[in-house]
């Protein structure tokens, strides 16, 4: 592997996003149909009405993201928990649901556990996986792979918006199993999946000013992240990755928690990081950064230009 002229491996895969997205959507999405389209699977989607995921890190968050579209496209009940916690509670399983396990790897002790956990407990079971050959493509049931190529980087970045690809897809494939959704609202979103990987390049077109925006807050020794829907599961793994990369202490709070204490800890030493895309909870949080706002807190929002146009 080599750097192809970035800096770190990070920076080179955080680049290599708009490619390894496409090439993912090339498996799971038939851009002649316009119709995602997932490989046979050794049960019925229709069949599966209870989703359980487990993860690790990184992959844990891409679960996240996930649970809101299955549950909001497919009308599918999910549990989700972190592998080194699932592995030893003893959850109870309904037979017959399906656990899904994401992992870059396909080898983290826990998320592996956990996956063999969940077939003795009479599972269906899904991998999303990584890397080719791993211990959980060979355990699972079935294997949806990502392909992001080789991750060198330590801290996930081009796997976890590789998993995101797969999870849209496999949400998607389960509404049109379960017919949850109508034709004008499938056609609207499988144009919008179409359109990721251009859409990500133009975000990556911001790196200089993105790099500007970072310098004013590199002092700042604590940060939060805020969003709903989605967008909270997104602030989850970018505190995650502050911390991990940055050392610097981040947290993740649901917006509509800031109230409910957070909002003690805000002054202009503690930036507010809102991610809040025009969606349909575009106002509510809004209205968390107007709070925020007044309490003199120094406020940096990653939204779109509906989004930014309001605020
Ligand atoms: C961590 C990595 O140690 O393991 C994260 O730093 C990763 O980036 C996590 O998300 C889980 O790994 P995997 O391979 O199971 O996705």
């Amino acid at each position: 592997a080599q750097k192809g002229g970035y800096e770190h491996f990070m920076l080179k895969e955080i680049f290599e996003q708009p490619t390894v997205i496409g090439q993912t959507l090339n498996v799971y999405y038939n851009a002649a149909t316009g119709r995602v389209a997932m490989p046979a699977l050794p049960f019925k989607l229709a069949d599966i009405t209870h989703v359980t995921i487990v993860a690790c890190g990184t992959s844990y968050y891409a679960g996240l993201v996930a649970r809101y579209w299955l549950e909001s496209l497919a009308r599918i009940s999910v549990d989700i928990d972190v592998a080194s916690e699932f592995r030893y509670r003893e959850p109870v399983m309904k037979k017959g649901g399906l656990t899904i396990v994401i992992s870059q790897s396909g080898e983290t002790a826990d998320t592996l556990a956990a996956l063999r956990y969940a077939k003795s407990a009479g599972q269906h079971t899904l991998a999303i996986v990584n890397a080719p050959e791993s211990s959980m493509s060979h355990e699972a049931e079935a294997t949806l792979y990502t392909h992001a190529g080789p991750e060198i980087g330590v801290a996930s970045t081009k796997a976890f918006t590789t998993q995101l690809t797969v999870l849209a897809c496999f949400a998607l494939a389960l509404a049109e199993a379960h017919d949850t959704m109508d034709e004008a609202e499938m056609a609207r979103l499988t144009h919008a999946l179409a359109e990721v990987p251009a859409r990500v390049s133009e975000v990556l077109h911001h790196s200089e000013a993105i790099e500007k925006l970072a310098a004013k807050i590199q002092h700042a020794t604590d940060m939060l992240f805020i969003g709903r829907g989605t967008s909270y599961a997104i602030a989850h793994e970018a505190a995650l990755k502050m911390k991990e990369i940055s050392y610097i202490h981040a947290e993740a709070y649901a917006a509509g928690e800031m109230k409910h204490s957070p909002i003690a800890l805000i002054d202009e030493a503690v930036p507010i990081i809102a991610i809040t895309p025009h969606d349909k909870l575009f106002e509510k949080t809004a209205s968390n950064i107007q709070e925020a706002a007044a309490r003199g807190g120094r406020i940096v929002v990653f939204s779109d230009a509906a989004g930014i146009a309001q605020l």
